[in-house]
């Protein structure tokens, strides 16, 4: 395969679907913790009480990372762990964690790249207005000042947020995460405060981290008109100024999009939008996110709405999400073209499938591997088209807590039993275990 000697193969986590322990050893509560908790909001009202408990199980969680030959691994912070109340007192338990975690990582010649927020936002700080208030963005800067300072000698990758996009739109427009609101001029604010506190984190992380590589994960579609027609093609810019441009433009150009604040209007009143050109700060890397791309039209009820067109050529996932691995490259090459980012990761790629329980020691997940090799060689699509992509990290290690999912939904290399914590590999993690290891005899 064409890929780079230097590329970075890894896999990815995050702390609330992965860890467990929610209130062990002085852990505050988070967002997540209470809206899980509220009845009706995730699937069969899971939690991530418990997930995978890899709070206790790390060690293992990591001989297993180094059993595959898998270099390099993208995990989250939770917040709340650290800092109980968001800010102030510290909770030197929750640090021990990370440390021991760290340290174990780099005892395996893992590569950690560390995200600080992936969306287990202290419930001390959101009962004092959250994100949407302009004093979340010194709240981040403390709690990046602390985590820096904590791990900055060992851990030289470090991602901001994790899809703000999801935070604000999903958590505060459409209320499927949390916190469960609806309320889009809350979530434009949500936007604009962590878009604002990425900006004001990065020179904090240079600071305290000698050597850092820091950048902010977002997730972006590739967007295809449903027909030709002007008003799909229309439909097409006002989606792709919503989810993709409203996030990169200010990342990289320091504005936000003038059609879309132009049709905002009244949405996006009561914000300094001239202030967002502070969220622009020079950034190592753009993380990006991408499962699939959106076939968009215009929605004939109304002229400013959009609507998502199913494609039934392709295969689909459990999550209903088409297989598209074009979309990867066109992406690729689109956001490089537009935004120059200096290198790019895939921080997330990967897909859920309905899987057989363990045989013979193994998963067999044919589905899950042909996703995999269809969109590692888009990958290489797009570097051949010249695109700086530096690694790309598989999600997920293990099957956790999908978020409004709960358990039902499964994208791990690894299978987890949730009875026993039993972890067993799947037949696509010996497939990216052998990719790797090829890649890495051609070094
Ligand atoms: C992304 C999230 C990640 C995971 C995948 C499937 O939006 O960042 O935590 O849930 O989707």
């Amino acid at each position: 395969m064409g890929f780079p000697k230097n590329f970075v193969w890894g896999t990815a986590t995050a702390s609330y679907q992965i860890e467990g322990s929610m209130l062990e050893d002085g852990r505050g509560e988070c967002v997540w913790y209470r809206f899980s908790h509220t009845p009706g909001k995730v699937n069969n009202n899971d939690t991530g009480d418990v997930a995978c408990d890899h709070y206790h199980r790390y060690r293992e969680d990591v001989a297993l990372m180094a059993e595959l030959g898998v270099p390099a691994y993208r995990f989250s912070i939770a917040w709340p762990r650290v800092l109980p109340q968001g800010i102030g007192v510290q909770n030197p338990a929750g640090l021990d964690f990370y440390d021991r975690l760290v340290d174990e990582l780099l005892a395996h010649n893992i590569r950690p790249f560390v995200t600080l927020n992936h969306w287990d936002y202290p419930q001390a700080l959101q009962d004092r207005g959250g994100w949407q208030v302009p004093a979340s963005i010194e709240w981040f800067s403390e709690y990046a000042d602390l985590m820096s300072r904590r791990l900055g000698d060992r851990v030289k990758d470090w991602i901001t947020h994790n899809e703000p996009l999801v935070v604000a739109y999903v958590g505060y427009m459409f209320g499927h995460h949390a916190p469960g609101l609806s309320d889009r001029v809350a979530a434009f604010k949500v936007a604009h405060h962590l878009l604002m506190s990425h900006g004001a984190a990065v020179p904090i992380i240079r600071r305290n981290c000698a050597g850092a590589q820091v950048g902010i994960t977002l997730n972006l579609s590739w967007l295809d008109p449903a027909s030709d027609s002007q008003a799909d093609r229309e439909a097409v810019r006002r989606d792709d100024g919503f989810g993709n441009r409203w996030f990169l433009d200010p990342v990289f150009k320091g504005e936000y999009p003038a059609d879309m604040v132009a049709s905002l209007g009244e949405t996006l009143e009561g914000l300094d939008l001239a202030e967002i050109k502070q969220a622009a700060v020079p950034t190592d890397f753009l993380g990006i996110n991408y499962y699939t791309r959106g076939v968009v039209a215009a929605d004939d009820t109304s002229p400013t709405k959009t609507r998502r067109v199913r494609m039934t050529g392709n295969p689909h996932t459990e999550m209903n999400w088409e297989v598209y691995p074009d979309g990867l490259r066109n992406l690729l090459v689109r956001v490089w073209k537009d935004y120059a980012p200096p290198a790019i990761y895939i921080t997330e790629n990967g897909a859920a499938y309905d899987d057989p329980t363990p045989q013979d020691g193994v998963v067999e997940d044919p589905d899950r591997i042909a996703y995999y090799q269809a969109h590692w060689k888009a990958c290489e699509q797009a570097l051949e088209q010249g695109v700086p992509l530096k690694g790309y990290f598989a999600w997920s290690l293990l099957d956790n807590f999908e978020w409004a999912h709960g358990y039902s939904k499964r994208f791990g290399l690894i299978y987890t039993d949730y009875a026993t914590q039993q972890r067993t590999l799947k037949r696509s993690a010996l497939v990216y275990r052998d990719l790797i290891a090829r890649h890495k005899v051609q070094r």
